[in-house]
């Protein structure tokens, strides 16, 4: 088979390797791939956004099925426009892809199916901010309802904050909507439940835990993730069973019920306090880069899944699972995720022998005149699997030591909840 690949991240790259390790796998063309995927496939220059020109290439490779990456393209409805040429394509319609494109959406879902969230208010107008303000408590986490880029979200100590951000919002400061959610504060721990879902079935997917702030001990702005690990100690067997029973099986069957079931990745985004999840967000993609900390541990041929999933038939599907433990540190331009330089020089990641357990996943990095320069502000992602998360942390710094790259930061304490915790984890 030939394979199509939407997107450019490291979350990409890590499902290029993957596929690239399928037996069913002819050729893999990425759009626009970075310079990781084109040591393994065609990378295709193209605007992933312009869906007609992505067709041309589909047809012109002959590709047999595609396999969509990040959100954008998913909620802009790629999905239905492909399926309507008659491609074979992997992810969720433009419909299904509401629960990450509107916030406001996935809210009304969780109200009218019972779903444990956040209390919340949709609004439009900021009397109906001022209402909400005087039945929630402070802190109050300010969403704008579209995409935005992992911007959206800010969590308002003060009424007077709550009312700024909004304004904000309403005055257009996100184009994809000016309506807001607002939420009550939850408290407890934050962590990622992933199931790959087709028509009539769904299937676990991993967990893991992410770091979104800049700086160490969780510190600093929000990035879209400075490292990972998985699995997440905290989705113990008891929670595991109430995210199925209380979050992800009513979800389904409301798409399902509303003639848009749901087909794709499904990440679930979620506050764990007291052995209760809360849904924080649904994304309908993989996370990156839990993607990156997730996959090293899949030991079934993912292209057999991708086939059996557009077909329905995830229910009789084996997915099998690595035991050991994987984590990842994504390595990032000076600056990030404010203003940071490009075309750092990268070269040496080509020079690095690496052992079986370990990765290097490139992120923003591409070719320029035949050397490798960075591309964005998260550069690579260095991952590696093992028996202990403080362990596995250590080897994978000795490899960034190794790399030696100017110009460029990442956090060492990944991992440092769960470490700390337990030093047997
Ligand atoms: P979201 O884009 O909805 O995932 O929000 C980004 C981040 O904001 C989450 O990963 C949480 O750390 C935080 N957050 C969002 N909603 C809440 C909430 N209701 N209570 C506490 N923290 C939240
Ligand atoms: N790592 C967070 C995300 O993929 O949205």
């Amino acid at each position: 088979m030939n394979i199509g690949l939407i997107g450019s991240g490291g979350r990409e790259h890590a499902l290029c390797k993957k596929i690239f390790e399928s037996k069913l796998v002819n050729k893999i063309f990425c759009f626009p791939g970075n310079a990781g995927t084109s040591q393994i496939a065609i990378n295709v220059e193209v605007d992933i956004l312009n869906f007609k020109k992505v067709l041309k290439f589909i047809k012109f490779f002959k590709i047999d099925l595609v396999i969509v990456g990040p959100e954008e393209p998913l909620v802009n409805g790629v999905v239905d426009y492909l399926k309507k040429n008659k491609i074979k394509v992997f992810g969720p319609n433009k419909y299904a892809s509401k629960l990450e494109g509107s916030k406001a959406f996935m809210k009304m879902i969780c109200a009218k199916n019972n779903i444990p969230t956040a209390k919340f208010k949709v609004c439009k107008k900021v009397e109906e901010v001022k209402n909400f303000l005087n039945i929630c408590k402070l802190p109050i986490v300010v969403k704008a309802d579209g995409l935005a880029a992992g911007k959206g979200v800010t969590i308002c100590k003060t009424a007077k904050q709550v009312i700024k951000k909004t304004s904000e919002i309403f005055n257009g400061k996100f184009k994809s909507s000016k309506k807001v959610v607002l939420e009550e504060f939850l408290v407890g721990e934050e962590a990622s439940y992933f199931v790959i879902v087709d028509n009539k079935s769904f299937k676990f997917f991993g967990t893991a835990q992410d770091h979104k702030r800049v700086y160490e001990k969780d510190k600093g702005p929000n990035t879209g993730g400075m490292g990972a690990y998985s699995p997440a100690p905290i989705v113990s067997k008891k929670v595991e069973k109430k995210i199925i029973s209380k979050i992800v099986r009513p979800t389904l069957k409301a798409l399902r019920k509303e003639k848009n079931p749901y087909n794709g990745f499904l990440y679930v985004g979620l506050m764990i306090n007291n052995n209760e999840p809360y849904l924080i967000e649904y994304n309908i993609r993989m996370g990156d880069p839990e993607c990156q900390v997730i996959l090293p541990r899949l030991k079934t041929d993912i292209v057999r899944i991708f086939k059996n999933a557009i077909s329905n038939k995830l229910k009789n599907t084996q997915i099998k699972w690595e035991k050991r433990k994987s984590m990842t540190i994504v390595l990032c331009a000076k600056g990030y995720p404010g203003s940071y330089k490009k075309n750092l020089q990268i070269d040496n990641v080509n020079k690095i022998k690496l052992l079986k357990t370990d990765y290097i996943y490139h992120a923003g990095t591409k070719l320029i005149m035949n050397k490798l320069r960075s591309n964005g502000g998260r550069i690579l992602n260095i991952t590696s699997i093992g028996d202990n998360f403080f362990i596995i942390r250590k080897k994978i710094i000795n490899i960034i030591k190794k790399l030696n790259l100017k110009n460029i930061f990442y956090r060492k304490d990944i991992g440092w909840k769960v470490i700390n915790k337990n030093e047997n984890y």
